[in-house]
């Protein structure tokens, strides 16, 4: 499973639920007039990095959409490829990538299992070496270098060197740098460690300002407390938890807060950085509450979960809803055996991507959904196919 570390993250596309296809044309920005992207971030909008560092990714990544693996830790597109698409701009390619790569319009930095603060583990235990510190270095050497290339005459296929101040910097880090500390909890003081967090983060914020960097798009972290990865307990056979362990939608409550920690210290951050930086402008996108309403309108319809929530709108809606499957991967037999049936399950629903929801495919999904060993929630990486 390489860069996907400790656990398995696997996207399907049930599509065309929100009709998000219909509104996926290419436009272009003619208000903003982005000139290039520069991604920094983890598995979220990794779009090649790790797959080409390390192991390949292999299908059935890529297959909804590209139709081969294409680096990403999904069948389909992520919010990036999305952002993209949306500014008028290629798909990002890995700046790790060194085949069939096009950074005219930008580079993607991002890399699975990254995280703020350097982790001190290696690709093999689950962690990346290109902590966000490291990103920003590369991207200080991508601008460095292509700069000097298109002042020799041998720019055409880099952002020119004025680009930079007109592209947007995009942000989606911290969701490891929570699971590391969730995973440390009670060795240190969460509070310290969430703002050093930040703090680390705001750091590089300000040295890509200082590099010419003007806009900046910065995604806070989701919520891993409805993670399964997050809450092995949870997960166990049998287990009952302790009252007010979980809230109303299942998801583990210490750890969203946690979340909220670092999202409500994050966004603190933000408003000083807009205060002291008046020339340029930061962006705050609530991730977290875009992904929990998710969870939760799957239970205001008075459905277990979301995936019967999309039962309940099969063969009347022609939906776009891509969403992510995580499961917990510990070397066990059963946990192998899942892992099976998540890929034979993507392997059908793959070759039926983009197509109105069957009760078929709902059925199955939702099958694999109540058996409650390790798979609970299906969100995340909410895009069409
Ligand atoms: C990683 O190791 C360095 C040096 O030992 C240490 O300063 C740092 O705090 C460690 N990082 C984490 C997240 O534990
Ligand atoms: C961020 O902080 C500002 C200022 O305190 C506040 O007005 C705003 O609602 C916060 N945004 C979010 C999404 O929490």
């Amino acid at each position: 499973m390489g860069y996907l570390g400790q656990f398995f993250v696997a996207v399907i596309s049930l599509s065309q639920i929100l009709n998000i296809a219909a509104a996926e044309e290419t436009k272009s920005s003619e208000s903003c007039g982005f000139a290039a992207i520069f991604n920094f971030g983890d598995s979220n909008s990794d779009t090649g990095c790790m797959s080409a560092a390390f192991y390949p990714a292999a299908l059935p990544y890529g297959q909804t959409f590209f139709h081969h693996a294409a680096g990403r830790a999904s069948d389909g597109r992520l919010i990036i490829d999305f952002i993209a698409k949306h500014l008028g701009l290629q798909y990002l390619s890995a700046y790790m990538d060194s085949i069939g790569t096009s950074y005219e319009h930008g580079a993607n930095f991002g890399a699975a299992s990254s995280t703020i603060r350097r982790q001190n583990r290696t690709f093999f235990d689950g962690g990346s070496p290109f902590s966000l510190e490291i990103q920003v270095a590369q991207f200080t050497q991508f601008k460095t270098r292509t700069t000097k290339l298109y002042n020799q005459g041998q720019g055409n296929s880099f952002p020119r060197p004025e680009d930079f101040a007109k592209a947007i910097y995009t942000f989606d880090i911290g969701q490891n740098d929570i699971a590391a500390a969730l995973q440390r909890m009670g060795q240190e003081n969460s509070q310290a460690v969430i703002s050093d967090i930040v703090n680390q983060f705001s750091n590089q914020l300000i040295h890509l300002y200082n590099q010419g960097a003007r806009t900046f798009w910065i995604h806070n972290t989701g919520p891993i407390g409805c993670l399964p990865v997050a809450m092995p307990i949870h997960n166990a056979y049998n287990y009952t938890p302790v009252d007010g362990y979980l809230d109303q939608n299942g998801c583990v409550v210490y750890q969203n807060d946690m979340a909220k920690e670092f999202n409500t210290k994050l966004n603190d951050t933000v408003v000083k950085l807009r205060a002291l930086y008046l020339d340029a402008s930061f962006v705050y996108v609530d991730i977290f509450s875009a992904k929990y309403e998710l969870i939760s309108n799957a239970k205001k319809e008075g459905k277990e979960d979301l995936l019967s929530h999309l039962k309940s709108v099969v063969g009347i809606m022609r939906v776009a809803i891509t969403f992510t499957v995580e499961i917990t991967m510990p070397p066990l037999m059963e946990d192998k055996f899942m892992l099976a049936r998540v890929k034979i399950l993507l392997h059908t629903l793959a070759g039926m991507a983009c197509t109105t929801l069957t009760q078929q495919m709902a059925g199955s999904l939702i099958a694999l959904s109540l058996d409650r060993s390790r798979i609970h929630h299906f969100l995340l990486h909410v895009h069409a196919c």
